[in-house]
C-alpha cells in the first residue's frame, strides 16, 4: 500500500475509485440489464444454473454469427487471411461451449424435474441465433420459419439468411473463381435448400488436397471449414447426451420427441465433399 493510499481510504493502488462522471467497467458492458436479466420462474436453486447456460450461450452465438458474417463477406471479397481468422475464432468458440455441457451436466434428473414445469414450450429449439447459425453454415429448412411470428425481427433476419448463399455456398464459388470446373447449376441454384453433395465440388476440392502446395490458400480454408464442423458435431453430440442424462427419453418441451430428434440430428452435414473426399486421398 503506497503513502497515498493510507491517507484517502477511498484509494486502492492507485486506482481510478469515482465513477460518478466517467464511464465505468459496467457502464460500457451494460451490465446493469444483463445481470437483471435471470428471471427465475420456479422456486428451485438450480434453474439460476440453467438460465446462466442458456444466456451465456446465446450471447457466445451473437459472436459466432457476428465473425460468420465477416467470414462470407472476406470469401465473396477474396480476402481469406481474415477469414482464417475468424474461421479458427468461431471453432474455438464451439469448442468452449462443448465444454460448457460439463456444468450444466450439473443438473441431475430430479432438480431439473422441479424447474421443467415452470418452462411451459420453452426450448432451445426455437433459438433463433442458433438457427440462423445454421442457415449460414448451409443446414437450412425453410419450415423452421413458423416458430418465429412473421412480423418479428427474428422472422426477417432468418427469411433473409434463408434465401442469401451460406459461407460453403461462397467458398464453391471462391473455387470456381479460382479456375476449378465447378457445375453451373451448382453455383447459381435454390439457396433457400440445404447443402446437396455436387461431384464437380468434390473433384475441386480433392485436387486442392491432391496439390496443397499449389492451392494453399483454399486447403487452409478447407481444413478451417473442417475444423469448424467438427466442434459443431461435439456440441450436437454433447447436447443429446447431456440431454438423455437430465431427462432421459422424455418428450421436450418444444414438442419434439426429445432424444431421438436430437440423435437425428447428429446425422447432418454442415461441408459434404470437404469429408467424402478423405477416402480417396
Ligand atoms: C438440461 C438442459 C437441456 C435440455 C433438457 C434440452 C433439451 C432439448 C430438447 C429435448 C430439444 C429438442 C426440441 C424440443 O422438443 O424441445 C432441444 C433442442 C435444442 N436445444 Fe436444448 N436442452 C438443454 C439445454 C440446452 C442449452 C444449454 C442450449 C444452448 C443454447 C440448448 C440449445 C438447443 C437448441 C439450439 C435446440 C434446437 C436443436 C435443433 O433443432 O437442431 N439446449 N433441447
Amino acid at each position: 500500500m503506497s503513502t497515498d493510499d493510507k491517507k484517502d481510504p477511498a484509494s486502492w493502488h492507485g486506482a481510478k475509485m469515482d465513477f460518478t462522471e466517467a464511464m465505468s467497467y459496467g457502464d460500457y458492458l451494460g451490465l446493469d440489464q444483463i445481470l437483471t436479466a435471470q428471471h427465475p420462474r420456479s422456486p428451485n436453486h438450480n434453474e439460476m444454473l440453467f438460465i446462466i447456460q442458456h444466456q451465456t450461450s446465446e450471447l457466445w452465438l451473437k459472436l459466432m454469427l457476428h465473425e460468420m458474417h465477416a467470414v462470407r463477406a472476406n470469401l465473396r471479397a477474396g480476402e481469406l487471411p481474415p477469414a482464417f481468422k475468424m474461421l479458427a475464432r468461431v471453432a474455438r468458440i464451439m469448442d468452449q461451449l462443448v465444454h460448457a455441457w460439463d456444468v450444466l451436466a450439473t443438473l441431475t434428473p430430479p432438480e431439473y424435474s422441479a424447474i421443467r414445469p415452470y418452462l411451459g414450450a420453452s426450448s432451445g429449439f426455437q433459438s433463433h441465433q442458433y438457427r440462423e447459425l445454421e442457415f449460414i453454415l448451409g443446414n437450412k429448412n425453410a419450415a423452421l420459419l413458423a416458430v418465429h411470428t412473421k412480423t418479428t425481427h427474428a422472422y426477417e433476419v432468418l427469411e433473409r439468411e434463408l434465401h442469401a448463399p451460406s459461407v460453403y455456398d461462397e467458398a464453391i464459388m471462391l473455387l470456381a473463381r479460382s479456375g476449378f470446373d465447378i457445375a453451373a447449376d451448382r453455383l447459381d441454384r435454390d439457396w433457400t435448400q440445404p447443402t446437396v453433395a455436387d461431384e464437380s465440388v468434390k473433384a475441386a476440392w480433392l485436387s486442392v488436397y491432391q496439390q496443397p502446395d499449389k492451392y494453399w490458400a483454399l486447403y487452409e480454408l478447407a481444413e478451417k471449414l473442417v475444423d469448424l464442423e467438427t466442434a459443431f458435431r461435439f456440441w450436437r453430440f454433447r447436447h443429446v447426451t447431456t440431454v438423455e442424462r437430465v431427462i432421459g427419453f422424455k418428450t421436450g418441451t418444444g414438442g419434439t420427441a426429445g432424444v431421438s430428434y436430437l440423435r437425428k440430428m447428429l446425422d447432418v452435414v454442415l461441408f459434404p465433399e470437404l469429408f467424402s473426399l478423405r477416402t480417396a486421398l
